[in-house]
């Protein structure tokens, strides 16, 4: 059978928060990681570390972690309506799978941990300068994320992007000895999945997109 190409890869690298209860050799994660350091990063610094948490007693402190985070997001959710073009019926089973991996992350098999390490200390202090410095670097991360989940997609495995760790930044850096200048940036559930890669599906392109000034129409 052919490989899928890149755009049957993205058109079908949806979230998957489900995952069957079998090892992930660790030869693919070395594939999909090294896919992801493919990635460009402001003036090419590579500033990042990729933490793989296979520990079982590790996971489930961060799933414990994530469940509290998770709690105090969906009750703050819990009124807001779905935004315009999504339905209920899609909204409520966005909701329900992320109940479901708030309560059973750990049983992901693999847990990706996404850093960035600042090699010469945080930029601190305001102006033009350090805020594009900071943007550029925080920046940086992401390219890597999304080619490690369209890797994981090409070679059949699931993987969530969640961020919801961050409420417990602090006491998760300890947990994973980090170094004083490291920072957690994701933390990607990774799998085989029991639920369906896709399609993908998004406000069209023309709602979200303008020729020279925005609001004109492209
Ligand atoms: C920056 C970022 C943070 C996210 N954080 C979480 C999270 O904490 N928990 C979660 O279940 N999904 C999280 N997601 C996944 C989104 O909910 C998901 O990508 C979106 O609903 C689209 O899902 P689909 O590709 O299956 O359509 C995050 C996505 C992004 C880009």
């Amino acid at each position: 059978m052919a490989e899928p190409g890149i755009f049957e890869i993205i058109h079908n690298c949806r979230a998957i928060r489900y995952f069957r209860d079998e090892p992930v050799p660790d030869s693919l994660i070395e594939q999909v990681l090294d896919a992801a350091i493919r990635a460009p990063s402001g003036s090419n610094r590579q500033s990042w570390h990729f933490l793989v948490v296979t520990d079982p007693d590790i996971r489930k402190t961060l799933q414990g972690y994530y469940k509290q985070s998770f709690d105090v997001y969906a009750s703050m959710m819990a009124h807001v309506p779905p935004r315009e073009g999504v339905s209920e019926e899609t909204q409520a089973r966005v909701v329900k799978s992320a109940v479901y991996l708030s309560e059973h992350l750990h049983e992901a098999p693999v847990l990706i941990i996404p850093c960035m390490i600042f090699e010469q200390g945080r930029i601190r202090g305001d102006g033009a300068m350090q805020d594009m410095a900071r943007k550029s670097i925080y920046s940086s991360i992401y390219p890597a994320v999304q080619n490690l989940l369209l890797a994981c997609r090409a070679v059949g495995l699931g993987a969530c992007l969640t961020t919801l760790h961050l409420m417990h930044e602090e006491a998760i850096a300890k947990l994973l000895n980090l170094p004083d200048n490291a920072e957690t940036m994701a933390l990607i559930p990774i799998g085989w999945p029991s639920a369906k890669f896709g399609p993908v599906k998004r406000v069209p392109v023309r709602e979200v997109s303008s020729r020279n000034t925005f609001g004109t129409p492209l």
